[in-house]
């Protein structure tokens, strides 16, 4: 109903079909591609944990540094090496999957409207976690160090906001200085620290953040760090010389591909590529588009009692609860922030008034959305159900993000699709199925844990098995209801589901008793 994602991208479509295998090999609870954010909180926790180690170890100057840095390497190499090496490829994993999680959430179109501020942050992040890694680099203080440093210095030296060139402080060994080593130093130890306050932002507006990835994946990936570790030790690149230009030098392409790019391009081109490429990051979320976001939610004042399920639920925290302001007994009221608010619905599909089996033709629920009024969502299914022919008739109710349901009308089949899958209050499937207005119900949306809207597939879940408000109740016959989890990749084996549940339905012939419903309406 909704144009979320109308149309499929090439890229999506190439997405999907890549977590559609994955989903095979794994499972949908350890596709790494699910818990890229998870898996970038864990990779941050490894660095810290193993830096710290390494920090204990780590003496400040000149002199001492390398030195410092080969002892933990050579004689400490069965804890100290291995701490370096899993500091090292944490550092390079986390760079992925940062990577990886933009571009997926870019594919998906994730980025948009309320959701501005988390990418906003996140293109922040990618600063951070840059500088922080850059500077780690210079700690060891050889070859590679020097290397980076000086043409970090040169390139730095190209933006008119240094009275002397930077680099002059480092070129011989004369003016490098012990104050150099206590500032990347100090440096290492305190940008990790913005990074993780910056994280915390990022993920401010959202409700439920997955920030710890599964025990399986979380085991699994520090297994691989171990093992990288244990074949291929980080090594430094032998002491660095202020008077030698460090040659034949091996860098590290996830933080380092900078320094080779100064090579064929001038410091103001570079600058010009990372300024321009962040800039354009940055005004992604505003760039016009085809896909139009329907109005956000509205709260209706009148048939809201303070339940706080729609806080509950909301899974961008785009609903706040404040004292009431209308004189009624109750004693908060819900309001929704526009600014935050994706028009997902979910909050609609959580509210106790959204009943279908209230009597008023136009009733409103606590909280609608403005162009997906429930009582227009109840009408249109009415009058879907009363349309089906056969001795199987089933009512699918399915998302606008995942597979898409219109392919699976037919005579027997009517269908409702909603902007999540969550929006879709319980009380609609009992009242689906009562008076036998159909012989059965069938839900989709996307895939397990890839729901568009985070948490609408979770919520629904739970709202059928009885875990979460508002609850199916039990006199909705489970044998007539199936669910099946589908992306718009999975049309095919969505069909065969619904074929099989529609064979396996016990036959009713109901129509005269929807004629009869609709007669007294
Ligand atoms: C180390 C870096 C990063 C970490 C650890 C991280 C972590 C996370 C986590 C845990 C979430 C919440 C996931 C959920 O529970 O649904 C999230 C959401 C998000 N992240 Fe990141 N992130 C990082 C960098 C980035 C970057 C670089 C971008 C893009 C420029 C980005 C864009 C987003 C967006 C748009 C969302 C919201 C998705 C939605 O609304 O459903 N993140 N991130
Ligand atoms: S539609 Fe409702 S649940 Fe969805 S973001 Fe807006 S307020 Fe939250
Ligand atoms: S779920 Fe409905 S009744 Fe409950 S607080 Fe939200 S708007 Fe009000």
């Amino acid at each position: 109903m909704t144009a979320a994602v109308p149309t499929e991208s090439y890229a999506r479509r190439a997405l999907l079909g890549l977590e559609g295998n994955l989903n095979k090999i794994f499972g949908n609870d350890l596709n790494p591609l699910y818990h890229l954010g998870a898996l970038g909180f864990y990779f941050f926790w490894v660095i810290a944990v193993s830096g710290a180690y390494l920090y204990a170890f780590y003496r400040t100057g000149i002199e001492l540094s390398y030195p410092s840095v080969e002892y933990l390497t050579k004689e400490q190499w069965y804890f100290g090496g291995i701490m370096r090496s899993l500091h090292r490829y944490a550092a390079d994993a986390l760079v992925v999957v940062m990577m990886l999680h933009m571009l997926r959430e870019f594919i998906l179109g994730r980025y948009r409207g309320a959701r501005w501020f988390a990418w906003i942050t996140g293109v922040l992040l990618i600063w951070m976690i840059y500088a922080s890694g850059l500077n780690g680099y210079w700690m060891v203080w050889d070859k590679l160090a020097q290397y980076s440093t000086v043409a970090t210095m040169e390139w730095l030296d190209w933006l008119p906001i240094f009275s002397e060139p930077m680099s002059q402080s480092f070129i011989s060994r004369e003016v490098l200085n012990d104050r150099f080593f206590s500032l990347i130093s100090f440096s290492h130890a305190t940008i990790p620290l913005f990074v993780l306050f910056m994280l915390w932002i990022h993920i401010m507006r959202i409700s439920n953040p997955v920030v710890n990835p599964r025990r399986g994946l979380a085991l699994g990936m520090l297994l691989a760090l171990l093992i990288l570790a244990l074949i291929k030790p980080v090594l430094s690149q032998g002491p660095a010389d202020m008077g030698i230009e460090p040659r034949n030098i091996s860098i590290d392409w996830f933080y380092l591909f900078i320094h080779p790019l100064l090579d064929v391009w001038s410091a103001g081109q570079v600058w010009a590529l990372v300024i321009g490429l962040s800039l354009l990051l940055g005004v992604l979320p505003w760039l016009p588009t085809r896909h139009k976001q329907i109005p956000v939610a509205e709260v209706n004042l009148k048939d809201c009692s303070g339940c706080r399920l729609c806080v509950a639920d909301c899974p961008y925290e785009a609903v706040v609860m404040r004292p009431r302001s209308d004189g009624m007994h109750f004693l908060e009221e819900a309001v929704v922030v526009p600014d935050r608010c994706v028009s997902c619905g979910i909050c609609a599909g959580a509210c106790p008034s959204s009943n279908p089996f209230r009597n008023e033709d136009n009733y409103v629920s606590g909280i609608e959305m403005p162009s997906l009024p429930m009582s227009g969502l109840r009408t249109a299914m009415m009058n879907d159900m009363a349309k089906l022919k056969g001795e199987a008739r089933v009512m699918v109710f399915g998302c606008d993000n995942a597979a898409n349901i219109e392919k699976l009308r037919s005579e027997g089949v009517a269908v409702m699709s909603l902007p999540c899958i969550a929006m879709l209050p319980p009380s609609f499937i009992e009242y689906a199925l009562s008076e036998h207005q159909v012989d059965g119900v069938f839900i989709t949306g996307c895939r397990e844990n890839d729901c568009y809207h985070r948490l609408g597939v979770l919520w629904t879940e739970r709202r059928l098995t009885k875990e979460r408000e508002p609850r199916l109740r039990s006199r909705a016959d489970r044998e007539r209801i199936r669910q099946f989890w589908a992306a718009s990749a999975d049309l095919k084996e969505l069909e065969s589901e619904l074929e099989s549940f529609r064979t396996g339905l016990p036959g009713l012939s109901g129509s005269e008793v929807v004629s009869h419903h609709l007669a007294g309406k």
